[in-house]
């Protein structure tokens, strides 16, 4: 079999040749010409074998000139960049080399629920020193990511993220397929070194905001781009904390896939943009020697995340009209009939925490309430009176819902906070079918942004059982009591 380990496509940036040696890590293959992303030539079928190394690395976030940082990552580069093509298997051979333990979680992947990376939920820990096979064969394209689930705020906050694209959705070619992962780091500025991950304010609150805000990992990296080009970018929040409002200048851009799963066209002004989320643009790139923005428009001062340069001939005369992605494989849930469920998201209802009866010894979740990497010290937001168990708890809260397979349930998503918070359900992607407060379009997704008193319906079908984490992206609300699970049955 041909050393297919390849998978780890290297195209985080698309301006490789600025962007500098430390997102490239190209393996067993030609590097990408400078300024353009290599295309991925999807294999009919098959399997594609990846090995993911969990360790600390050296990386100079602020720049050339500044203190580097100690990152943690899965490969040589930040951010370890998966394609495969659609129907293609994973094999992933993880190893873990880090001072803790760790998993992975493939976020938004509706794979089993043994797959699903969760301590004492899904699996047992992977220890230091351990290594973990996952295996699994992607059923949707589209842009996904993949992160740790317990000390999330340390190991994710560190950089313990990687992107995962699943090929096959295109109906026309883009000139180039750039992924872009926004994330913020807790820097000392200084000396390079970490600020605390988390702090009793951010945690009560909108969580703590990161000193540092890069776009694959530089701060406002310039990229190239083939001037007058149609370029597909894959924009990703892998922040713990921060939500934006993102958006071009300089550029058109049209919005074809929601968490990677394809929506009609439509033009991108401003999108909130929320941790874990994932949007699909494409954009017309800038004429040769012009310049287009990526931007957040949600501070006050507007931030430039990345600048983009238009290179080379230009590509297109006709005017902007990105087509659609081809159809997604993600089951229509049927309204009629269907269950339904509510999640109210709101602050710990203090000692009144509903928690259930005493778990047996020896269950997993029981051992999960004493691993001090995987439950909270303290516990402030719940999701239904219930509040993911604090180290102080010995009790294990139920499922949230039991549901049963294969039926169809309609929830609402209720925001009893003055915070917003964007709410993932694992295993499932579910149809955002209105917002109270919202405007947004019907689309699927898997992590949904709910804004102070928003109510959200969302409808899915319960295809596979098992053992599905609800929670807040917001890591620390998510570690601090807002999480919580449903089965299927
Ligand atoms: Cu990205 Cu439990 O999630
Ligand atoms: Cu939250």
């Amino acid at each position: 079999m041909p050393n297919t380990a390849i998978s780890r496509r290297v195209v985080l940036g698309g301006g490789l040749a600025v962007a500098g040696a430390a997102l490239l890590s190209v393996r067993g293959q030609a590097k990408a010409p400078a300024g353009l992303p290599a295309r991925t030539v999807a294999a009919a079928s098959g399997e594609k074998r990846v090995s993911l190394v969990a360790a600390e690395r050296t990386l100079r976030l602020m720049g050339a000139d500044r203190p580097a940082s100690r990152v943690w990552t899965y490969g040589d580069a930040p951010f370890d960049l998966v394609r495969l093509a659609q129907g293609e298997s994973l094999a992933i051979e993880f190893e873990n080399q880090l001072p803790e333990h760790t998993s992975i979680h493939w976020h938004g992947l509706r794979i089993p629920n043994d797959q699903d990376g969760v301590p004492y939920i899904t699996q047992a820990p992977v220890k230091p020193g351990e290594r973990h096979a996952y295996s699994f064969t992607p059923p949707d394209t589209g842009t996904f990511w993949f992160h740790p689930h317990c000390d999330t705020a340390a190991q994710l906050g560190r950089g313990l993220a990687g992107v995962m694209i699943v090929e096959g959705d295109e109906t026309r070619a883009y000139d180039a397929d750039i992924a872009i992962v926004l994330k913020d780091w807790r820097l000392d500025v200084e000396t390079g070194g970490y600020l605390p991950f988390t702090t009793t304010r951010g945690e009560l609150r909108a969580g703590t905001f990161g000193t540092v805000r890069t776009a694959n990992a530089e701060i406002a990296p310039r990229m190239e781009l083939p001037a007058g080009g149609d370029v597909r970018l894959r924009l990703l929040n892998l922040d713990s904390t921060r939500v934006g409002s993102v958006g071009f200048e300089g550029m058109e851009a049209a919005i074809i896939a929601i968490d990677g799963n394809p929506i009609a066209p439509f033009p991108l002004r401003e999108w909130r943009f929320g941790p874990a989320m994932r949007l699909d643009v494409v954009v017309r790139a800038p004429a040769a020697g012009a310049e287009g923005r990526l931007m957040d428009f949600f501070a006050a001062d507007p931030v430039t995340l990345a600048t983009f340069v238009g290179k080379g001939d230009a590509r297109k005369a006709r005017a902007f009209d990105p087509a659609p992605l081809s159809r997604s494989s993600v089951p229509e849930p049927k309204l009629k009939g269907a269950d339904r469920l509510s999640f109210a998201f709101a602050t710990a209802s203090g000692g009144k925490a509903a928690l259930a009866t005493s778990a047996d010894s020896g269950d997993p979740l029981a051992e999960a309430m004493l691993d001090s990497l995987c439950a909270a010290s303290k516990t402030n937001w719940s999701i239904n009176g219930q509040s993911w168990p604090g180290g102080d708890h010995s009790r294990v809260p139920p499922p949230l819902f039991t549901l049963r397979e294969g039926r169809t349930y309609v929830a609402e998503l209720t925001n009893e906070t003055p915070h917003v918070h964007p709410i993932h359900l694992h295993g499932f992607t579910f149809k955002v079918i209105k917002s109270t407060r919202a405007d947004l379009p019907v689309h699927f997704a898997d992590t949904v942004l709910l804004t102070p008193n928003d109510r959200i319906t969302i409808a899915f079908v319960a295809d596979r059982v098992g053992a599905w984490m609800v929670h807040c992206h917001l890591i620390e609300h998510q570690e601090t009591g807002m999480m919580g699970y449903i089965r299927v049955v």
